[in-house]
């Protein structure tokens, strides 16, 4: 399929995305777990040249093993998930992208701007679809919280996002491969560019930045904080949300969201547990891109958002300027 489907033509073809993953480490390997069980989608293949990997994700799930994109383009797929590490998301994305397919890109998009901007030009020109892995934003929980602050006014925005080290240390620090998951949400729950930010990081064991205290300043006034480092020996996920009528705190992992409101002189207050649906995030987020690519309707995560966060998290690595306005173009996170 060249071209995203007009909404009529899918009511007319019902027959399910063929689809490819390359990169076939932790995380491919779950995108093809999840779409070897969505009815929506046909999982063709995986790639990786690690063939021993591939075989055995493939043999596992019913599907063909190859060496690499090209391979697997080859086999005539309408769609590919790129989740090889992220230096090569640039010459695989714009690979898949040449020849007519649609892709969803990891997070982060790229290692820089200039190469994801490449990326979101050559799917425009191509008119495929482009969504970037900002997997958070399909969280339950997150969504609970985006549903709580819906038409509040948003005074700040805390997230803690901490754990320890990756088993296998990529060539990028804790900025580029945490806190971008991050700054899409709080471009998200905003609904507005981050304008200001004054970033502290720390190299204190690896190479890179392992350590991460970032503000931000955001459009609409919101202020914002983003705690990250590989050097807590637990996860945690946690968000604060300060609007001029509630607290909102939330817990991603355990997802459990809890609003505090109505504050009376007497220091009294109201607390609500919220509802929160059950739903694999990963499943949603390969759902909406599959939905994307048959309708050719945007993804709810665009290239030019996933460009977006990836330009305010090179802002906040060590050497960009220490207060920078990260671009005055005018952008919008979707909400
Ligand atoms: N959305 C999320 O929450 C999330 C979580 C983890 C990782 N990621 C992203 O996913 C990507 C992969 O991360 P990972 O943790 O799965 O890494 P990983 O090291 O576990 O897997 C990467 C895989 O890519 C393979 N590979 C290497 N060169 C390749 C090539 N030319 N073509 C195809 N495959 C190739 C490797 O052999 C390996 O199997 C990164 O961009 C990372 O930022 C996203």
């Amino acid at each position: 399929m060249a071209h995203p489907a007009a909404p009529d033509q899918e009511r007319a073809s019902n027959r399910p995305v063929r689809i490819g993953v390359t990169g076939i480490g932790i995380m491919g390997s779950n995108h093809a777990r999840v779409l070897a069980e969505l009815p929506g989608a046909e999982l063709v293949a995986v790639a990786d040249p690690d063939q021993a990997q591939a075989q055995r994700v493939a043999n596992f799930l019913g599907c063909k093993a190859v060496g690499d994109h090209h391979e697997l383009l080859a086999l005539g797929l309408d769609a590919v998930v790129v989740a090889a590490p992220t230096h090569l998301h640039h010459p695989i994305a714009l690979d898949v992208i040449a020849a007519g397919c649609s892709v969803l890109v990891e997070k982060p998009v790229a290692s820089t701007t200039e190469e994801g901007r490449e990326i979101v030009a050559a799917a425009r020109e191509k008119g495929v679809t482009l969504m970037i892995g900002h997997v958070e934003r399909f969280n339950p929980a997150v969504r609970a919280i985006k549903d709580a602050i819906r038409d509040e006014n948003l005074l700040s925005i805390a997230i803690t996002r901490v754990g320890p080290f990756p088993p296998r240390m990529s060539n990028v620090g804790v900025v580029i491969d945490l806190a971008v998951h991050d700054i899409d949400l709080i471009r998200w729950f905003t609904g507005s560019d981050i304008l200001e930010v004054q970033p502290q990081t720390r190299a204190a064991i690896a190479e890179r930045e392992d350590i991460a205290l970032l503000q931000f300043r955001t459009a609409t006034g919101a202020l914002a904080h983003i705690n990250t480092n590989w050097l807590t020996p637990f996860k945690a996920r946690t968000v604060h949300v300060a609007t001029s009528k509630k607290y909102v705190i939330g817990d991603l992992l355990t997802r459990q969201v809890t609003e505090h409101f109505d504050y009376r002189p007497d220091g009294s207050y109201s607390t609500r547990h919220l509802p929160v649906a059950y739903a694999e995030p990963l499943r949603a987020e390969l759902e909406n891109f599959l939905s994307s690519v048959r309708t050719g309707r945007p993804p709810e995560v665009t290239g030019e958002e996933g460009v977006a966060s990836l330009e305010i998290a090179m802002a906040c690595l060590p050497g960009a300027a220490a207060s920078a306005r990260a671009s005055s173009t005018k952008r919008r996170a979707v909400g």
